[in-house]
């Protein structure tokens, strides 16, 4: 079984990044051929700085590694360096609808967010998205809650491209984690955690020192009444509920179940404690990585070149069918 899934290097990556993303990348190399991408193109889709897009990409591949990613175990690659990506893009506009796009929530929601410059690049996000992931002809794609819609749609593309030129593509699944799937603000329980929250207070990076996390989780917005107990009227202890399950590996009623006699104010230290043990350790070998750009580069080259064995086995396969380029 083949996975894959992208990752952006853009600003720091947080609590929702790491248990709707991360953790199930780490499982995805026990459980098949695992393929990673620093997905610096779709970075490009906003307003961003040159100098400090390199910087994230490597950092964001450190964050990955000390998280257990092993270049061993999987491909890790930069999507840029492997140019396969754009030109399946650009394929697969052909049977892509423009009011497909208009649909997805997320350029809306970004869209709305632009100040300046509202991009074409974020239009085209989603299919650049499907090349990613059509490219390896993957099964399986570990995301969180808020990309569910993007993989239907390439899973849509891969069909109508499957029926119109022939069976070139595996229909991917996406793989949603059943607790965790939408980690929210620990300041505004309602919306979910994300790189541009209105406020620092309300996202948990996985690079926060003790003393952040122990503030930032005492802090967190909790619900009117007492109770450790989970229900649509309690957004804020429901949300800690699923980050204590996660990081304990239990299930949510197990949480319920110890905490049913305590207070808020306990149950949040006991949050904040599990949190830093949890991130220590990744902090730690992050420290270790992230300075030593040379070893990151020979690490994201070495999983380019391999990614792009498989990509381009396939772009040879898709331009075939369509009848595009030189004949093979
Ligand atoms: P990105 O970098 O924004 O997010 C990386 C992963 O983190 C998940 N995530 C969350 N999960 C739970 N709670 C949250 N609050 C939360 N915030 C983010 C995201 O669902 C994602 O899985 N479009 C992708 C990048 C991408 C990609 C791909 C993914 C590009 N090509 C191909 C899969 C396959 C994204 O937004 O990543």
């Amino acid at each position: 079984m083949r996975i894959f899934s992208g990752i952006q290097p853009t600003g720091r990556k947080h609590l929702g990044n790491y248990i709707g993303g991360i953790v199930q990348y780490v499982a995805g190399q026990e459980r098949g051929e695992a393929i990673y991408s620093i997905v610096d193109l779709h970075a490009t889709t906003v307003a961003f700085d040159p100098a400090e897009l390199r910087e994230l990409t490597y950092d964001t591949a450190a964050i990955l590694i000390a998280a257990g990613l092993d270049p061993a175990r999987c491909i890790l690659f930069r999507q840029s360096d492997v140019p396969e990506h754009t030109e399946l893009a650009w394929l697969l506009t052909s049977v892509t609808a423009y009011g497909d796009l208009q649909r997805m929530t997320q350029f809306k929601e970004k869209s709305a967010k632009q100040r300046e410059l509202v991009t074409a690049g974020l239009f085209f996000y989603p299919v650049l998205m499907a090349a990613d992931v059509l490219a390896y002809r993957t099964d399986e794609v570990p995301v969180g809650e808020d990309q569910r819609q993007h993989v239907e749609l390439m899973r849509d593309i891969a069909i109508r491209f499957n029926s119109r030129f022939g069976e070139q593509f595996v229909v991917p699944e996406a793989r949603i984690p059943q607790v965790g799937a939408r980690i929210m603000d620990l300041q505004d329980p309602t919306s979910k955690m994300s790189t541009t929250s209105a406020s620092e207070e309300g996202t948990l990076y996985v690079l926060d020192e003790p003393a952040q996390i122990e503030r930032k989780f005492k802090r967190a917005v909790t619900d009117s009444g007492s109770g450790v107990r989970r229900g649509p009227d309690k957004p804020g202890i429901s949300n800690l509920i699923d980050v204590l399950a996660v990081v304990r590996a239990v299930a949510p009623e197990q949480v319920e179940r110890e905490f049913a006699n305590a207070g808020y104010g306990d149950f949040k230290a006991a949050v904040a404690a599990a949190v830093t043990e949890y991130l220590a350790p990744v902090r730690e070998r992050y420290n270790q990585l992230h300075a030593d750009r040379a070893a990151l580069e020979t690490v994201l080259a070495a999983g380019a070149e391999r990614a792009r064995a498989i990509a381009s086995a396939t772009l040879a396969d898709v331009r075939d069918a369509m009848g595009v380029g030189t004949p093979r």
